[in-house]
This record gives C-alpha cells, sequence and structure tokens, in this order.
C-alpha cells in the first residue's frame, strides 16, 4: 500500500503505526499496529481512539494483511474480532460493512486496500464538510466549550466539533476555547489542549465540573462536543459527561450542537436506549495512569461506575451538524435520520 499519513496513523513499508494517544502530549511514540491483537490492544487501552478513527485503524489492518497474504478466511475472522474491538462508536461497524463487500470481491486484496484508502480519504473530506458547514453557525467573539476530543487526532481530517471550531477560528468568530478536561481519562486535558495549542487557539482548560458556573456567569455562547452513534431519534451518545453539559446548556439557553459524520448515524438504532454503552475498567476512577506513571487514590478495592459514553436526549440538541449539513431539531422530529 502507499505511504499514508494522518495526525495519528501512518501507513509505511506496508505496515500501520499508531501514534500513541494515551502518551499525548508528553510524549510522541509511534506504535506498531502490525496485526490483529495489536490494534484491539491499542484500541482497549484508547492509544487509538476516536469515533472514525477506530474505524479507519480497523480498515487499514484489513487491507494490509491483505497484501501481506492472509486469506479471506482468515481476513474475514480478524474483521469480526475488530468489530467488537469497542462497542459504542458505529463508525468502526461501519466502516467494516464496507470492507466485508470488499472482500466478498473476486480480487478482494485490490478491493480492500481501496477501500481502506477510500475511507481515509472521504474522513478527510466530511471533516471538512463538518467544519464549513458547523462554523456558519459560530458567532463573531465566540468563547465555545468543547468536550473530550474530536480533532485531528481522532479523524483522518480536520477533526468535527473541533475541525469546526478551527475553521470558525480561522474565520475570527473564536474568542476563546474551554476545554473539559474530561475524567476519567482526560481526552480534554492532553489532547484538545494540546491540538487547541498547536493551532494556536486559545483555550483555558478547566475541571469537568467548573462548566456549570461558567455558563451560570455568562462566559460560554455554545458548546460544540462530536459523537459515537446518532440513533434515528436523534438522540446522542458520546463521551461521559456529555449530557450533563447538554442539561446545562438547556437550563443557560446556550445551543448545543453536534458535529459528526454519516458514518456517526445508526438508522438501525430506534434511540439512545439502543445504543450500547462501553464499561470500562475500575482503574480508570480510582486513580489516574500515563506516560508519567499511575497514582491510586481511592481505597483498594472501591466499587467503581465507568460507563465510557453517556446518552444526550435530541430535545436537548440545537443541531446536528453533519457533513451533509445542518440538521434542525424540527427535521430530526419530523423522521430525518429515520431508516
Ligand atoms: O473514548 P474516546 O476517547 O474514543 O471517545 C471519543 C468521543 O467521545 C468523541 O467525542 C467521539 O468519538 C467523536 S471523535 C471525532
Amino acid at each position: 500500500m502507499q505511504t499514508l499519513r494522518t495526525t495519528s496513523l501512518q501507513v509505511r513499508d506496508n505496515q500501520l503505526w499508531i501514534l500513541d494517544q494515551q502518551a499525548l502530549p508528553q510524549q510522541k511514540n509511534w506504535l506498531p499496529a502490525h496485526d490483529v491483537a495489536q490494534l484491539v490492544g491499542h484500541i482497549h487501552a484508547l492509544r487509538v481512539r476516536g469515533a472514525p478513527l477506530i474505524g479507519l485503524s480497523a480498515s487499514l489492518l484489513l487491507a494490509l494483511l491483505a497484501e501481506a497474504g492472509a486469506s479471506r478466511d482468515a481476513l474475514s475472522q480478524a474483521l469480526e474480532v475488530l468489530r467488537a474491538a469497542r462497542p459504542t462508536a458505529v463508525n468502526l461497524m461501519n466502516n467494516l460493512d464496507r470492507m466485508k463487500l470488499a472482500l466478498a470481491q473476486p480480487d478482494f486484496v485490490a478491493a480492500l486496500s481501496q477501500e481502506a484508502l477510500r475511507l481515509v480519504e472521504e474522513d478527510r473530506q466530511l471533516c471538512d464538510s463538518i467544519a464549513e458547514a458547523g462554523s456558519a453557525l459560530v458567532q463573531p467573539e465566540s468563547r465555545l466549550l468543547t468536550h473530550c476530543n474530536t480533532g485531528g487526532l481522532a479523524t483522518a481530517g480536520v477533526g468535527t466539533a473541533l475541525g469546526v471550531i478551527a475553521r470558525a477560528h480561522q474565520q475570527g468568530k473564536v474568542a476563546s476555547v474551554w476545554v473539559d478536561e474530561t475524567r476519567p481519562l482526560l481526552q480534554g486535558g492532553r489532547l484538545t489542549a494540546w491540538e487547541l495549542g498547536e493551532l494556536a487557539i486559545p483555550y483555558r482548560l478547566i475541571a469537568d465540573a467548573m462548566a456549570a458556573s461558567l455558563m451560570a456567569s455568562g462566559q460560554v455562547d455554545a458548546i460544540w462536543v462530536g459523537a459515537d452513534r446518532i440513533a434515528a431519534n436523534g438522540d446522542v451518545a458520546n463521551k461521559i459527561g456529555t449530557y450533563s453539559l447538554a442539561v446545562l446548556a438547556r437550563y443557560h439557553q446556550i445551543p448545543f450542537y453536534v458535529a459528526a459524520p454519516h458514518t456517526t448515524l445508526d438508522r438501525q438504532c430506534a434511540s439512545g436506549r439502543d445504543i450500547p454503552i462501553e464499561q470500562r475498567a475500575a482503574s480508570e476512577v480510582t486513580g489516574v495512569a500515563g506516560s508519567f506513571g499511575s497514582v491510586q487514590w481511592a481505597p483498594e478495592n472501591a466499587a467503581v461506575y465507568n460507563p465510557a459514553f453517556d446518552v444526550t436526549p435530541a430535545a436537548l440538541i440545537s443541531g446536528w451538524v453533519l457533513d451533509t449539513g445542518v440538521v434542525t431539531p424540527e427535521a430530526v422530529a419530523a423522521g430525518v435520520f429515520q431508516p
């Protein structure tokens, strides 16, 4: 396969490499993702993360394994193992459905490779279209708030919600960005803060619990988040903590926008209640681990609740900003996402 490079994925010498998103921003380590076990391990550990990126990494790996001589049966098994690597982000399943069609072609090696590269290129374009559509909604002098990480690290392009923010900043409309640190795994504090710094966009990092008082004091003009799955009724699964922001936004009458590619839409999922929510290890809540080492502050064997995502009901969302344009609450209520 040709050499390929996104912010956090590389194909070189016919092998897949990932930028370790757990070590960022202190260390920039490119790790091998040369077989299914390695990539699934990276996905479980969130070294590869973000809804679009996990789908793209799995698709590229399948294509590379095919080029290296894996049989159709072996690839079919690999595809199902990769599909199960994380349950909530539907981009993984959607991308792998397309790879499965390619695997059924007579020349599956060429078909898989073409499809994986097409998915990467499409994702770049989807991000661009989202940024264009979303930035039109950003008012001059905006103080925006975002949660988790939805930038170039999580996609093949400029990102989703963060792509909107970056485009609006280029247009001179962003005064500053409030970055939720995003406990427990700190994607905001580690990754979004780093990306905004690289883009020279002014930001201030906050602990998640500080968002309410900022809204109450009139310091947030709009909230922009990404999505891991959008149900047919418009409910949105996204990083844990998103729902609290949406409730707060409604109370304070602040627009709350979700930015995502159409590959995040799951028309078969009737509502948020049908979206599987990943439960994660207790150790993520009892302490913190990173490139600096690990520390535990909770008592040994503390009982923990640790869902990775929550569901924001459609009724709290001001607009779904897709690559196809802005979808209004009226359109969602009229069934535009229904099968
Ligand atoms: O657990 P993560 O870090 O993969 O969660 C990521 C999110 O919730 C993002 O908002 C979502 O995947 C969109 S990324 C463009």
